[in-house]
This record gives structure tokens, C-alpha cells and sequence, in this order.
């Protein structure tokens, strides 16, 4: 049997513009997903045991079985002769928006690998699941696959010319609280990466003008960031996510749970992810704050999540 795990992420900065090519920030989370693949049964079987929203498993179960398809084809795995048995589970839950696709394809990539006896780099790893992402996201960025494989706090640019995309890891002083509240909605980021990619195309200006206010966002964040600068990190946030509700990504639940965490004293508050659904994430530091601002969105019956940016690998 092999067995492989892949971090979840949440999103800090530039998500959707990203996939255009302005830089992101992403964290991964201390949460991870488990695969475990045994070369055994009938054709690909997959056990799905992660703990999560109502419908995602179901919602996704099209794309997963496609994104596991991609990943053996890249892996030089003949579909026909191979059977497999892929178990998923672990503590990160499938909820849209915290990278549960990439970091399930991640866990797979390397428990095949195990199971297949074959020992791959990260960067290999990190290859093929941004081959099993395109069967979720269509045309993703890599962002998610980059945090699944590595972890940390991750600075990410998409190369648009195809070359190696820019990777880099920033420090800070000391993790970070923060809490990840679920809409419940289960999105497809698919179609939320398609309407972004069609909208611009209806107002190039429009979106020029956006595309840069991301970019400076993104660089002002990453020296705040490192400054540890964590209210000015949070405005930044802020401004983040008036960016994403003007390219139409946000919606009346994102939105809701957005406002409600800044009214409870969170420095700042953004979705995260995909958007259109999913989840969205404040900035809580210390433990006292992160309470607070958890509790009111449990008492409002969203699920949440408590956990940390900036955690090391
Ligand atoms: C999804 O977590 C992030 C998006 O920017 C898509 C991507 O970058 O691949 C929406």
C-alpha cells in the first residue's frame, strides 16, 4: 500500500487574479488530507472518507474521478491494465475554497508513487497535481497544488509564457491566528474562473485598471506581511476583497460572513478561494480574538475552522 498526504491553503491574497498572472499569497493550514492506494479490486475505486460539507463529494465526484485520470496518464500509468484503490480522509474537510482538490490530488500523486515504488521530487508532485487540477479549476493558476506540496507561506507567480512559475517563501515572526468560515456552498471554480475570464474580456479596461490595483495589493501585502504589520495586513484584506466583489466573484453569504467577522474585531476579512460560495477567512490574531470571532459565526450555524497562517513546514 502507499500512502501520501497534501496540506490545505487558504488563500491571503490575489486569488482569480493570479490565474492572469498578478502575484498571490498563499498559506497553507494545519490541516491535511490522507491517501492511501492499494494496486488491488476492479478498475479505479475511490473510498472518499473526508468529513464535509453536505454535496461536495457528490458535487465534485466527476471531477475527481477526471483529475485522477489526468494524474495516471502523466504519470505514465496505463488506465486499462492498472486498478487501483484509492482511499481519501484525514483532517482537512471538503469544504470549497481551503484547496481540498489540490491537496486530495497531492496525497494520491504520492501514494501512487509509494505504492508504484517510485520515489518523486515535490516539484514532480507539485507537476502533476496541477495536471489533476485542471479537471477543477480548467485553467488554474498552480497556486493550490504549490501550497499543497510545500506548505508554509508561499509568494506565487503564475509564468504566463508556460516557463517555471515564480515560487517563493516568505517568513514572518510568528504564526498567525485566523478562522475560516464556511457558506456551506458548494462552488465550482471552474465556472468561477471561466466568468472571470469572460467578463474581462467584455471590459478590458475595466479589468486592466483591477488587475493592477491586485498587483500593488499583493506587494504591499507581502512587506506587511513581512513587517508583520498585521493591521495593515488586515486593511489590505479588506481592500482584497472590495477587488473580488468588483470582478463578481463574492457573493450574499460570502459577503454576510465577511462583514460579520469585521464587526467582531477582525483586522481584516476576504473570501478565499474560488469565491461564488465556500469560504472566506479573517485575520484574528491571538487566541482570545480568534475565539470570538469563531464562536459568532458557529452561533450564526456556519461551520468554522480555527487554525493558523505562516506555520513552517
Ligand atoms: C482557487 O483556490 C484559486 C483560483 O485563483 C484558481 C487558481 O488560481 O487556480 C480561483
Amino acid at each position: 500500500m502507499g500512502r501520501g498526504s497534501g496540506f490545505g491553503k487558504t488563500i491571503l491574497f490575489g486569488e482569480h487574479f493570479v490565474v492572469h498572472g498578478v502575484p498571490g499569497i498563499v498559506s497553507a493550514i494545519d490541516l491535511a488530507t490522507d491517501a492511501e492506494v492499494k494496486r488491488i479490486g476492479e478498475g479505479i475505486t475511490i473510498q472518499d472518507e473526508r468529513k464535509g460539507a453536505k454535496g461536495y463529494t457528490e458535487k465534485k465526484r466527476t471531477q475527481q474521478k477526471e483529475s485522477i485520470e489526468r494524474m495516471l496518464t502523466i504519470m505514465g500509468i496505463d488506465l486499462e491494465k492498472t486498478s487501483l484503490e484509492i482511499w481519501l480522509g484525514g483532517r482537512l474537510p471538503g469544504f470549497s475554497g481551503i484547496g481540498a482538490s489540490a491537496a486530495s490530488s497531492v496525497a494520491i500523486a504520492r501514494a501512487i508513487a509509494e505504492e508504484f515504488k517510485t520515489s518523486l521530487s515535490d516539484e514532480r508532485i507539485n507537476e502533476i497535481a496541477y495536471e489533476a487540477e485542471k479537471a477543477y479549476a480548467g485553467t488554474p493558476s498552480g497556486i493550490d497544488n504549490t501550497a499543497a506540496t510545500y506548505g508554509g507561506l508561499i509568494w506565487f507567480v503564475k509564468n504566463l509564457s508556460g516557463g517555471p512559475n515564480t515560487i517563493e517563501r516568505l517568513n514572518i515572526k510568528k504564526p498567525v491566528e485566523i478562522v475560516i468560515g464556511n457558506t456551506g456552498v458548494v462552488a465550482d471554480t471552474k465556472e468561477m474562473v471561466a466568468g472571470v475570464a469572460e467578463r474581462m474580456k467584455e471590459n478590458p479596461e475595466e479589468y486592466e485598471r483591477l488587475f493592477d490595483q491586485a498587483k500593488d495589493l499583493s506587494f504591499k501585502a507581502r512587506k506587511a506581511l513581512e513587517d508583520f504589520n498585521l493591521r495593515e495586513v488586515g486593511r489590505l484584506m479588506n481592500k482584497n476583497h472590495l477587488l473580488l466583489q468588483k470582478i463578481g466573484v463574492s457573493s450574499e453569504e460570502l459577503d454576510y460572513l465577511v462583514n460579520l467577522t469585521r464587526d467582531q474585531g477582525a483586522f481584516g476579512a476576504k473570501l478565499t478561494g474560488g469565491g461564488g460560495g465556500g469560504c472566506m477567512v479573517a485575520l484574528t490574531p491571538g487566541k482570545e480574538l480568534q475565539e470570538t470571532v469563531a464562536a459568532t459565526i458557529e452561533r450564526e450555524r456556519f461551520q468554522v475552522l480555527r487554525t493558523k497562517i505562516g506555520i513552517q513546514r
